[in-house]
């Protein structure tokens, strides 16, 4: 999942553009690249890392109208300064910027060599630039061979192309995500809205299958009809994007500490709104919850309550694993699509086919002006602002608390609902605060195990999932959380001396999993105890409020913070964690 960023206009292009690039940093960080126009001279720099480890005076490129800039996720190639972005085609006229995957690059490849071209990178998008240089060779117009070599190309991307004897950007999009926004005499042309929403969020978001290009105004087309478009611009109310405080170390631990006030955020939406969309739920004869990683964690922990509150039996699906349950979506499902970026591919896959089947599709999203709202037919948005750091923490309690909200509606307790988030809030802030230090020490004796296991029952078991999740995508350490009752079904064997375990302790729940505890504990395993109660069976207890709802809100707030001191001492990036990226935007 690549950023990347484009603009011409009457500023700096290149400072816009390398600010831009920034802000895009969380959809990949591996190595970067900016092109600009010059007085009908390409100007390309390349670097292995991430872009902010770098300023505008360590790159020899100057001040022009129109550049364009690559944010680079490596997915075809290894991380090198010959596979960042932008690709050149041979004759080095032309600059290309993608995100996404061309499928057919090898035959296109074989293709390029045969007409005598070469290769000097691994990527896949290499044969792009290569592919109008070679449509031109055979006189098409430069917009004539973009629009040839995009009807060869099978995959996904969003690309930006320069063209060293042309002062425009062409772009296109199928797949990945690509808007267009629109300022004073400037345009620009970015992966999400974020990278220049500081200028204008009077955009269009492009559609699949359709290309352009920004002159002193944009031209665009459809791919399919070839015909000429007009897609009307929209401005997106887009929360206030927390500049970048160059003070705050980590937005890990930033975004963890200000998930109470993200939980009080996301609540206070119209209520008209929640009865709306739980009539939906109620005249439905099934529902589905999908999402990827901490989001369908989100889903499968709500499955819980909906059956306990709602008294619906849902079914939760990783997106990436749709398959067969297309069968069964139909006119009387709903599904319930999370995604905090709005532009996982594999979420957009699951919605699309879904839709395909008459199903309706009611989104939660955290960032706005994206993929998955102009496709969903309701949308929940989050209201958590920017979550910078790759793992999801403060969005993860935001879906929480919103599904904790729907369920209760379709069951017609809102207000009571709101009431206990309401109180959910303050106790998250008061374990954030009361459970730092213990948290810590926990840290400090464990943080050198190669593999940690976090248990549960009943919704702590989906808590147990997401926390081992946290572990192992910030600290490296191999975590793996699952039902408490299944130990004794096979992973016992993995069970030795000071192995730690996380036992998440819930009142319905705590005869049981403590005696799981017991299974790990009598082979000298280590426990963590995350219960209201204290116990003897702990080694270290963790201690959360009493609550008699909600407490599926509460249980991933120790593991988070658990994360993020592993993360730390053992000298890990706890907001860019190696070969992740925020956006994950290819299946
Ligand atoms: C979670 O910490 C990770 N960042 C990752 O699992 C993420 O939740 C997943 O990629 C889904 O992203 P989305 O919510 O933007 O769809």
């Amino acid at each position: 999942m690549c950023g990347i960023i484009g603009y011409r206009g009457s500023r700096d292009a290149t400072a816009v553009v390398l600010e831009g690039l920034k802000k895009l940093e969380y959809r990949g960080y591996d190595s970067f690249g900016v092109a600009s126009l010059a007085v009908n001279k390409l100007v390309v720099f390349k670097q292995v890392g991430a872009i902010s480890d770098f300023g505008y005076a360590d790159m020899p490129l100057t001040r022009t109208n129109l550049a364009v800039g690559h944010t680079r996720w490596a997915t075809h190639g290894a991380v090198t300064t010959a596979n960042a972005h932008p690709q050149l085609s041979n004759d080095g006229k032309i600059a290309v910027l993608h995100n996404g995957i061309i499928d057919n690059w090898e035959a296109l490849r074989q293709l390029l060599v045969h007409e005598g071209f070469t290769f000097s990178s691994g990527t896949d998008t290499e044969v792009i630039p290569n592919l109008i240089q070679l449509y031109i060779s055979k006189g098409y117009a430069f917009h004539d061979a973009m629009r040839t070599t995009l009807q060869h190309l099978h995959g996904s991307y969003a690309v930006i192309v320069l063209h060293e004897d042309f002062d425009e950007i062409a772009f296109a999009k199928v797949g990945s995500p690509l808007l267009v926004g629109r300022g004073d005499n400037e345009f620009f042309i970015a992966s999400d809205l974020s990278a220049f929403a500081k200028y204008t969020t009077n955009v269009v978001v492009l559609p699949d299958f359709h290309y352009g290009f920004i002159t002193s105004n944009v031209s665009l087309f459809s791919l399919d009809s070839e015909s000429r478009v007009e897609i009307p611009y929209q401005t997106i109310a887009v929360d206030v994007d927390e500049e970048e405080d160059p003070a705050i170390q980590q937005y890990m631990l930033k975004e963890i500490m200000e998930q109470p006030r993200v939980l009080l955020r996301a609540i206070d939406q119209s209520k008209d709104r929640f009865e709306l969309l739980a009539e939906i739920i109620r005249k439905s004869q099934k529902v589905f919850f999908t999402g990827c990683g901490t989001s369908f964690h989100a889903g499968l922990a709500a499955s819980y309550f909906f059956a306990s509150v709602a008294k619906i039996n849902c079914t939760p699906f990783l997106s990436s694993e749709t398959g067969k349950l297309v069968e069964f979506f139909d006119d009387k499902s709903v599904l319930i699509a999370l995604s905090q970026s709005g532009e996982t591919a594999d979420v957009l896959d699951a919605v699309k086919l879904a839709k395909n089947r008459g199903a309706v599709v009611i989104a939660l999203v955290n960032v706005q002006g994206t993929t998955l709202p102009l496709l969903a037919d309701h949308t929940l948005y989050l209201r958590a602002g920017v979550e910078r750091c790759v793992l999801s923490t403060k969005t993860f309690t935001a879906q929480l608390g919103l599904l904790y909200l729907l369920a209760h509606t379709v069951a017609g307790n809102f207000s009571l609902a709101h009431t206990i988030l309401n109180q959910l809030a303050a106790s998250i802030q008061e374990v954030l605060i009361t459970q730092a230090a213990v948290i810590r020490q926990v840290a400090e004796k464990t943080y050198n195990n190669s593999d940690y296991f976090i248990i549960g029952r009943d919704f702590a078991s989906a808590c147990a999932v997401e926390g081992a999740l946290k572990i192992k995508e910030v600290s490296y350490i191999h975590a793996e959380g699952f039902a408490g009752g299944e130990l004794k079904h096979g992973t016992l064997a993995l069970v030795r001396e000071s192995i730690p375990t996380v036992v998440l302790v819930t009142p319905d729940t705590r005869t049981r999993i403590l005696s799981n505890a017991m299974e790990v504990k009598s082979r000298k395993g280590c426990i963590i105890g995350v219960d209201s109660l204290p116990n003897s069976v702990f080694d270290y207890f963790i201690q959360i409020p009493h609550v008699s709802e909600g407490l599926s809100l509460l249980l991933c707030i120790p593991l988070q913070l658990l994360a993020y001191n592993l993360a730390i001492l053992r000298g890990c990036d706890p907001d860019k964690p190696r070969n992740l990226a925020k956006s994950v935007t290819v299946q």
